[in-house]
């Protein structure tokens, strides 16, 4: 086995404003399987090509947002790694352990305002793939199809020092930087710790724990033709797609959630392996990155956020 440490990101709690409209939303429309209630404000949900647990928490507040996204670690050892690399920056970190089939996650609250967490015990999904003989899906999927939750764009200030918690603390690469005009800094910055071209991005913004887009994977661009109709046979609001990115070449579409969190559907991308150059783009070709087709970020991309 080569891949070690941080193997993916696997959990992400939510805030919704409605948790009997979301968790419809969620199942009905993305296709998550529904895991369960936690406790009154809380519901869970996984994809249907998840073996844990579950990987979506959706929880019922006054303001749509991110509470925390978390890593699964291969191993308690790489847990007590990344603790004790987090004394260099003294971020806080904190203990949870109030998520259902989860053992312990270690929370740390990071300088752009988003809380991380590190686990590496979770247990099996009661619906998960079959293992013994396995069919391609145990049961069948519905709505878009999401197959996993595969990585989302936290934003907020601070995005270098985070960059660098993310590739000393947690071991991951830098797959793509967007520089700003002046490449002194970061627009946005891309990490992997994997084969993926990301499990985050970072995106430098001055209000500090906002989330701009999570993601679900699906199988291809046909999927994502499949999830555009639904879009639009349920008036569910698209941001900008279907499209390709530039960057990490994932074929895509943002839309809103029913409490304004934007979600995208993604696909394809190429295989990451940590000996590949870093990948760069200049301020002046942040259009064709993000959106390149038609190589014009629209206003509400680079406004709207939660
Ligand atoms: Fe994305």
């Amino acid at each position: 086995m080569a891949l070690k440490g941080i193997l993916r990101s696997g959990l992400i709690q939510l805030r919704v404003l409605d948790l009997e409209e979301s968790v419809d939303f969620y199942h009905d429309r993305i296709g998550l399987t529904k895991v369960g209630k936690l406790g009154n404000d809380r519901f869970m949900l996984k994809g249907y090509d998840e073996f844990d647990h579950h990987s979506v928490v959706l929880r019922e507040a006054d303001s749509p947002g991110i509470d925390f996204m978390c890593f699964k670690a291969l191993d308690e050892e790489t847990v007590k790694d990344v603790i004790a690399k987090n004394e260099k920056f003294g971020y806080e970190r904190y203990e949870v352990t109030d998520q259902p089939g989860f053992g312990t996650i270690q929370m740390f609250k990071i300088a752009n305002g988003h809380t991380i967490g590190v686990y590496s015990e979770v247990e099996l999904a009661e619906q998960k793939p079959m293992t013994c003989n396995p069919k391609i899906w145990d049961k069948e999927p519905h709505g878009m199809e999401a197959n996993l939750f595969d990585h989302a764009l936290l934003a907020g200030p601070n995005q270098g020092e985070c960059v660098n918690w993310f590739v000393e603390v947690m071991g991951m690469a830098i797959t793509e930087v967007l520089y700003t005009e002046d490449k002194n800094g970061y627009i946005c910055t891309w990490l992997s710790s994997n084969t993926r071209g990301h499990d985050v991005a970072l995106l430098n913004f001055p209000d500090a724990g906002k989330l701009h887009h999570f993601s679900f994977q699906l199988s291809g661009w046909n999927d994502i033709g499949r999830a555009a109709d639904i879009m639009a046979r349920y008036n569910i609001k698209i941001d900008a797609g279907p499209m390709r990115h530039g960057v990490t070449r994932g074929q895509t579409i943002y839309f809103f959630d029913p409490s304004g969190n934007r979600v995208e559907t993604y696909a394809g991308g190429y295989e990451y392996f940590p000996d590949a150059p870093l990948r760069e783009w200049s301020a002046d070709r942040a259009g064709e990155g993000i959106f390149y087709y038609t190589k014009e970020l629209n206003e509400r991309f680079l406004t709207v956020l939660t």
